[in-house]
């Protein structure tokens, strides 16, 4: 990316502002939804949800972006058939794409339909492959997560930072279970046999990308979670990368857009998570 692309050129907006725009404008509308969506249907499972909340905010999103954008290539959770190598192959078809928007419309769906107050709108940017912009956004608290590759993150323009612990012993780490629980469920079990009793305490609270904000924020010494996808992970880890944490996958091999199962912490605690993930894995 050159100079004149990553500036705000005149008439133009520039990409985060156009981020922020659709998260709030998404955010704010998803809020006077709960407890009134119109329809409830399954996707692969009983645990795994869309409402017409999910596609009607991410139509938002994508016709917002396309505004201004026309040119860019755009990835949504809404516009994939569901499934592993559905979202796979839809993620091959556009991942060298000069500029391509990642989004996911409700991250945390299920608590979006229960009332539960934790989900949030998650848009990331990546030039060729490279995130360079991630924006979370919880409605319930009005809280905006935005991080620029190289700019540092903010939470309401205050500069985020990882947090401090150096053991898992004094870590609050969160996990999700993911929607295939036919494929994920038994690892998901062991690792959280194995993780438990090494942490201070674990939490599950139902959106990967609120969660990975969360530690970008300091407020979680680490996550981790299997079976994930791009539009999951992509704001996210680049909020944590920017606020000094590290983002890799079970093998500890560095985060890229392909990754499904990642670990993402403050960093100090990131190799004794990867060897109790290991353990369980064996
Ligand atoms: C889900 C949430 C949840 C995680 C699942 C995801 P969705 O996303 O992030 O926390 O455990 O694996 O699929 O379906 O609500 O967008
Ligand atoms: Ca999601
Ligand atoms: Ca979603």
């Amino acid at each position: 990316m050159n100079d004149t692309d990553s500036r705000q050129v005149i008439g133009r907006k520039s990409f985060a502002a156009v981020a922020i725009n659709c998260a709030a404008k998404a955010g704010e509308w998803i809020k006077t939804k709960v407890g009134g969506y119109a329809s409830l249907n399954q996707k692969t499972s009983h645990h795994d949800l869309v409402t017409e909340v999910d596609k009607g905010s991410e139509n938002l999103i994508r016709s917002l972006i396309l505004t201004h954008f026309p040119d860019h290539a755009v990835l949504g959770e809404e516009g994939v058939e569901p499934g592993p190598a559905a979202s796979a192959a839809a993620l091959e078809e556009v991942k060298d794409a000069e500029y391509l928007w990642i989004i996911d419309p409700i991250d945390g769906t299920t608590n979006f339909v229960h009332g539960f107050p934790f989900f949030s709108v998650s848009i990331a940017l990546a030039h060729r492959g490279e995130v360079i912009l991630g924006v979370v956004y919880d409605p319930s608290k009005d809280e905006l997560f935005i991080a620029e590759k190289g700019k540092g993150a903010y939470v309401h323009g205050r500069r985020t930072r990882v947090s401090g612990e150096t053991g898992l012993r004094e870590s609050l780490v969160a996990t999700g279970f993911p929607a295939d629980r036919d494929g994920a469920l038994p690892l998901n079990m062991r690792q959280l046999e194995a993780v438990v009793p090494r942490v201070r305490n674990v939490r599950t609270a139902g959106s990967a990308a609120l969660h990975l904000a969360y530690v970008a924020a300091g407020r979680l010494s680490a996550f981790w979670e299997i079976g994930l996808n791009s539009w999951d992970i992509a704001a996210g880890a680049l909020l944590i990368q920017e606020s000094g944490g590290v983002v890799t996958d079970l093998d500890g091999n560095p985060y890229h857009l392909g990754v499904r199962n990642i670990v993402a912490s403050n960093g100090a605690v990131h190799d004794e998570l990867l060897a109790v993930l290991r353990s369980a894995a064996e």
